[in-house]
């Protein structure tokens, strides 16, 4: 099979063929995005840039990932429900970001089962918005039953002060939000390396050793760069050997992290103040490159060294104090050219791609 498949990497005729059906075959199937030169027209669109080939993942890592989803939502809505864990481990936190996807193929399944669905922007909430004496929210004279948050997710997003009172407005009322602002916070970096601490989960957890064990069988390691003790030894592992770390700042959405000799700089001049609590430290994961062609408009056909990584999406519902949904609902295959250290889709690194079982 893998001999096979170098011939066939290599065969350029091949290659040349397939790469017009593929491009084909994404556009017929809505995996689209608009242009670079026209991002705010409809009126052009491309495939949304993908691999020629599937990649190949273990199946029995495969059905790991998806396996604990649902103890990750349980995870995530545990500590979102618990205001002082998130208070005390954000108390220095800086900011927060995160990435957007497109919203359409969500907003025509709402409109399939006859739930109708309005976008505004914060400003047009602040302005239209209000809520009744017992918090019902409306906009535009329609009363809302669930806000979900397109943006808003980096403090950019908020370009004025009507932006915050909208937020805020939508946070008292009575419409389900998601993300509210403690399940928003509870997906925070910080808040990943608080939980990797040893005996952070069984608090979260404290009958269920299984699940504990399910969830931190998927952690690499995560280091605090709190003042203090602990803190000083994370700086000096990572001065010492930069190159086994990723440095993280509370930024989502790809592009912000910083790797190799570059940690050096921006810890040589943070380590001493506070401003280092606004990162974190984790081990780098060194993934086995595979070979593969990218597609992406205007880009020549190349064959590159890729690495990929795999997301899981879960999907829960509280009521009052009961979970009444909580399913894996799906997955993402991410791959980009082993040549960039990270960057998601959206900021044009990583292309989509498709798990191929082994
Ligand atoms: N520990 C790591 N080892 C190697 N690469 C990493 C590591 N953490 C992140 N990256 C790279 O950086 C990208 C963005 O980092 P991530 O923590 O997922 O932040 P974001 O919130 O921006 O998605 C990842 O998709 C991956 O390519
Ligand atoms: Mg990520």
């Amino acid at each position: 099979m893998s001999v096979k498949l170098e011939h066939v990497l290599k065969d350029e005729n091949l290659i040349k063929n397939i790469e017009e059906i593929a491009k084909d075959t994404a556009l017929l199937h809505g995996v689209l995005m608009r242009t670079k030169e026209t991002p705010n027209s409809p009126e052009v669109v491309s495939y949304a840039p993908f691999t020629l080939f599937p990649t190949p993942v273990p199946t029995a890592l495969f059905h790991q990932a998806l396996a604990v989803q649902t103890h990750f939502n349980r995870l995530v809505d545990r500590v979102s429900q618990n205001p002082a864990f998130l208070e005390e481990t954000l108390a220095r936190f800086e900011d927060v970001q995160r990435n957007i996807y497109d919203h359409r193929f969500v907003e025509n399944e709402l409109w399939k089962r006859n739930i109708p669905v309005i976008r505004r922007q914060f400003e047009d909430v602040c302005r239209s918005g209000s809520l009744d004496e017992s918090r019902r929210l409306f906009v535009d004279g329609h009363e809302i039953a669930i806000v979900y948050f397109r943006n808003g997710y980096m403090p950019q997003n908020y370009t004025s002060e009507e932006s915050w009172e909208a937020r805020l407005m939508m946070e008292r009322s009575l419409a389900v939000k998601c993300p509210d602002i403690s399940t928003h916070l509870a997906g925070t970096k910080k808040v990943q390396q608080e939980l990797a601490q040893r005996g952070v989960l069984e608090r979260f957890f404290p009958d269920e050793p299984e699940t504990v064990a399910q969830i931190r069988a998927t952690f690499a390691g995560l280091y605090t760069l709190d003042m203090g003790e602990e803190g000083d030894k994370t700086v000096a592992m990572a001065l010492a050997n930069p190159d086994q770390y990723v440095l993280k700042p509370q930024r989502e959405g790809g592009g912000n992290n910083i790797y190799g000799t570059e940690i050096c700089e921006v810890l040589e001049n943070l380590k001493s103040s506070t401003e280092r609590t606004a990162y974190i430290l984790m081990d780098k994961i060194q993934p086995v490159p595979v070979q593969n062609y990218l597609l992406r408009p205007g880009a020549p056909l190349k064959l590159n060294s890729c690495l990929s990584e795999l997301g899981v999406f879960g999907a829960y519902v509280r009521k009052g104090k009961d979970m009444v949904f909580n399913e894996c609902v799906g997955h993402l295959l991410r791959t980009k050219s082993s040549e960039h250290a990270d960057g998601g889709v959206a900021a044009g690194v990583a292309v989509l791609d498709n798990p191929l079982l082994v």
